[in-house]
């Protein structure tokens, strides 16, 4: 982590925790897995598509949120149709809009160069005006530095994804949480090197990735979370360590879900985030009838034909 140490980053980090990143105003108690309490996680945000929540994502600043790249999938119409997707923020139940909700149409979206079905999933998609933030809406810290590692390895992840697979979230589809342990690729191949499925083969995670979940399953993101956070804390501050990628099914034993590490791609982040000036922060509103939603506790998409991709 230690090549986000340069004084420029530094610098953004300083402003980004003065921004309040990673705090959320309200917290809420430690569950199992299950309904998280209103406004824990106010960085989360829903990726929809003609009023349908398809993706989750992760707000990292006043204009800009990260998402994974297979998200964008070219059924989808990316990048001519970028007027039919809406990022809403601030939202709770799905089916319930909440009062701080804020839907927010798309300026552009930025896959990683290197994205393929191996590697570099993530993408990042600017909102069209920068956001007010809120109780509600709040960024997460992501910038790596030498010493944002978690204070241990369970973290949280968060989404209106699927509950088991095929199993959509129940009416008003609450947003989920649950905490999960980090495993890191190496540990995590071992487990799914074991009985290998023959279209995934072995050794499937690389370096860029992270695992999070238990060995014997259970607790996972799933189909729909993909794109939403993966949030560990340090010292109270919350930084978003990865990014919901793929998994083998959810929650099932050796199989925990695959999240791309946001450290490996913090510069390129950067190099974006930076890059656009943001100014203040007006609200971008537009209301939208949001009559859909997937969502979480573990997740899965069609991993470009080959692994699941969440
Ligand atoms: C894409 O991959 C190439 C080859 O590994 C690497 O040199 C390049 O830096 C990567 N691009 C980005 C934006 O990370
Ligand atoms: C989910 O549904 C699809 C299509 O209906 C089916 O092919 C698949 O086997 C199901 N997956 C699970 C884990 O039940
Ligand atoms: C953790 O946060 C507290 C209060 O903000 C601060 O006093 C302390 O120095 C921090 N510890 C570390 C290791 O950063």
């Amino acid at each position: 982590m230690g090549r986000f140490c340069s004084p420029l980053a530094l610098t953004l980090l300083a402003m980004a925790l003065l921004q309040g990143c990673g705090q959320p105003r309200i917290s809420g108690r430690i569950v199992g897995g299950g309904d998280a309490p209103r406004g824990r996680w106010p960085w989360q945000v829903s990726i929809q598509y003609n009023g349908h929540h398809f993706c989750g994502g992760s707000l990292i600043s006043a204009q800009w949120v990260v998402t994974a790249a297979h998200c964008q999938g070219s059924h989808l119409g990316w990048p001519e149709c970028m007027f039919i997707y809406r990022v809403i923020l601030g939202e709770y139940q799905l089916f319930n809009p909440s009062p701080s909700r804020v839907a927010s149409s798309v300026r552009q979206i930025i896959i990683h160069p290197n994205y393929s079905s191996q590697s570099a999933d993530v993408a990042l998609v600017q909102l069209t005006e920068p956001v007010r933030f809120t109780d509600e809406i709040r960024p997460i810290c992501w910038l790596g530095s030498s010493d944002s590692s978690p204070d241990n390895d369970m973290c949280w992840v968060t989404g209106w994804g699927t509950t088991d697979s095929n199993v959509s979230l129940p009416s008003p589809k609450t947003l989920q949480e649950v905490q999960v342990q980090l495993i890191d690729f190496k540990a995590c191949n071992t487990l799914y090197n074991i009985d290998p499925d023959p279209q995934i083969g072995r050794d499937p995670v690389k370096p860029n990735m992270i695992c999070a979940g238990y060995a014997e399953g259970k607790k996972d993101s799933c189909q729909g979370d993909s794109g939403g956070p993966l949030a560990c804390d340090h010292n109270g501050t919350w930084f978003l360590t990865g990014v919901v990628s793929w998994g083998d099914g959810c929650g099932k034993p050796n199989r925990p879900g695959v999240y791309i590490r946001t450290e490996a791609y913090g510069e390129w982040m950067w190099g974006h985030v930076s890059s656009s000036n943001q100014p203040s922060t007006t609200v971008s509103h537009t209301s939208w009838i949001n009559d859909a939603g997937p969502s979480f506790s573990t997740f899965i998409l069609s991993f470009t034909m080959l692994l699941l991709s969440r």
